[in-house]
């Protein structure tokens, strides 16, 4: 698994999907660009979400808020106060952690055990098993989950509280060590706010204190009544975002799974007080099929109710992805109430209600939340379409099987020799497909290395112009996948390929 990660860096460095930022001056850590190849296939992966939150609803518009709002917003949204990570340093490495993951790997460890126990047993009943009733009484697998119950527990009432010295002594009880070092000589737990400051205006006395936006959302809360308004929208309606955000994420690692600039795409659903239960299931179901109408395998994806909720939610679950390096987050579902709308009326002294002619009376809606983060769509896509293959004949080869719809380029077009006229016919097909999609043209190296450049590069359709095209007007057009190969009209290209890549 670790090999595997370290591939799919690797490839993304060598193939132009990602570079990290500023690397002439060795990086900026958590910071990553987006190469010539990375920003097409984040582009196409972005759009796929817009799609169909956007344009297949007709109660969902879309909004481009900025990325600097007033400072109060932060305040209301309860960021100031709220948007905190509870970090601790050890003593002897100086190394710092979050309290709340050192904890949490604890407690996987224990999942892991109890699903050792589970695998085990599947192993030895066969078809007989009843996993659900083997959970519920095997005496081990009961005391592992309630062993974690009990901890998280005791960790959220802590961090809840302000308790941290109670979270300190979890971590002591527990014997949890530096993951790295082993030493558990730990300093006290504090709380650090993952907010980036910044100043507007010119002159040190009259700069204003803003924030760069740590999620879009807020964006959406305060312009909920102008798109209401100028649109006519009823509710339930929702607006869509994509944009930036920042946080200054003390734990960066693990590539661009948890990054200090970031893009997330979030939905906001406003809906009657009272029916957001009905709508919040509706979204789980619905985000869930979107991600697996992609076609990475239904078993890498699991959702995760939340026990512990967020200062502003009454309901929430995660969308949980399985990374080179286990299952995480990849999406958040919340019901948010209406916290952040009342929030905003109390600290703007503004009035954020709705009309409802229906009910003919006023309220605050209240809010399903879907949010995802860009950045995590892509690794989870690039990296499970990174496969190393072994030939019949016993070579290997690397392709990048990505999702046609999503492939940065959909078709290269490659003549079999540079000579005889074929360059100029094969980019003739070039500027004929282009005005559809992204197309690339090669004419450098053997045709078989030219096919496996384009299987790195997650091509779907190479097509090859040879001899024959001179005489009969057909070229091949060879499948990545498959690597199976058709001879077709070029006039039937266009029709072939976008059958495959539109979305
Ligand atoms: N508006 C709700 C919100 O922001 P969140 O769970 O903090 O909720 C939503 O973030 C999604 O944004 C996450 O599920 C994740 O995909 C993405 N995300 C959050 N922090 C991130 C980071 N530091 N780097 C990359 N993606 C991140």
């Amino acid at each position: 698994q670790e090999d595997l990660f370290k591939n799919v860096i690797s490839h993304a460095k060598e193939y132009g999907f990602i570079f990290p930022s500023s690397e002439v001056y060795d990086g900026l850590s958590a910071v990553y660009d987006y190469g010539q190849n990375g920003v097409e296939l984040k582009k196409n992966i972005r759009e796929y979400w817009w799609k169909a939150m956007v344009q297949m609803h007709e109660n969902i518009v879309g909004l481009d808020a900025a990325i600097l709002m007033h400072p109060t917003t932060w305040k209301a949204s309860g960021h100031v106060d709220a948007f905190n990570d509870p970090l601790i340093d050890n003593k002897d490495s100086k190394k710092r952690y979050r309290a709340d993951v050192l904890i949490e790997d604890y407690c996987e460890k224990l999942n892991q055990k109890a699903q050792k126990e589970i695998d085990k047993a599947k192993e030895r009943f066969g078809d007989a098993f009843d996993e659900a009733q083997f959970v519920a009484t095997n005496a081990r697998v009961v005391e592992y989950k309630a062993r974690q119950k009990e901890i998280l527990g005791r960790m959220a009432s802590g961090l809840e509280s302000g308790n941290l010295e109670d979270v300190k002594a979890l971590i002591e009880e527990l014997g949890i060590a530096d993951p790295e070092t082993g030493s558990k000589n730990w300093t006290e737990v504090r709380q650090f706010n993952l907010m980036f400051g910044t100043k507007l205006g010119a002159s040190a006395e009259n700069a204003m204190d803003l924030y760069l936006r740590p999620e879009t959302a807020q964006g959406i809360f305060v312009n909920f009544l102008n798109v209401q308004k100028s649109g006519r929208m009823k509710v339930p309606f929702g607006i869509a975002q994509t944009g930036k955000a920042f946080r200054n994420e003390i734990v960066a690692r693990q590539f661009i799974f948890r990054m200090r600039e970031f893009e997330q795409m979030e939905m906001q659903f406003f809906v009657r007080p009272g029916e957001e239960m009905k709508y919040y299931e509706y979204w789980k179901d619905t985000r869930l099929k979107w991600h697996l109408s992609l076609g990475l395998g239904k078993e890498n994806y699991r959702f995760h109710d939340h026990e512990k909720l967020a200062h502003y939610a009454n309901a929430a679950a995660d969308i949980e992805f399985n990374f080179p390096f286990g299952f995480k987050e990849l999406e958040g579902i919340h019901s948010r109430t209406d916290f952040d709308l009342k929030a905003h009326e109390q600290h703007s002294g503004r009035k954020l209600q709705y009309f409802d002619p229906e009910l003919n009376e006023n309220y605050v809606p209240y809010v399903v939340e879907t949010s995802v983060g860009l950045d995590r769509m892509f690794l989870a896509i690039f990296s499970k379409s990174l496969k190393e293959e072994t030939l019949e004949d016993g070579s290997t080869r690397t392709v990048l099987a990505l999702p046609a719809v999503l492939a940065p380029t959909k078709a290269a077009v490659l003549p079999l020799v540079k000579k005889d006229g074929l360059p100029d016919l094969a980019q003739k097909i070039v500027d004929d497909l282009k005005w559809d999609f992204n197309v690339a043209y090669d004419e450098k190296d053997a045709v078989g290395r030219r096919y496996r450049r384009q299987d790195a590069l997650g091509t779907p359709f190479c097509i090859t112009v040879d001899h024959q095209t001179l005489e009969d007007n057909t070229v091949t057009i060879r499948h990545r996948d498959s690597m199976k190969q058709d001879r077709v009209d070029i006039a039937q290209l266009r029709t072939l390929i976008n059958d495959e890549v539109s979305m």
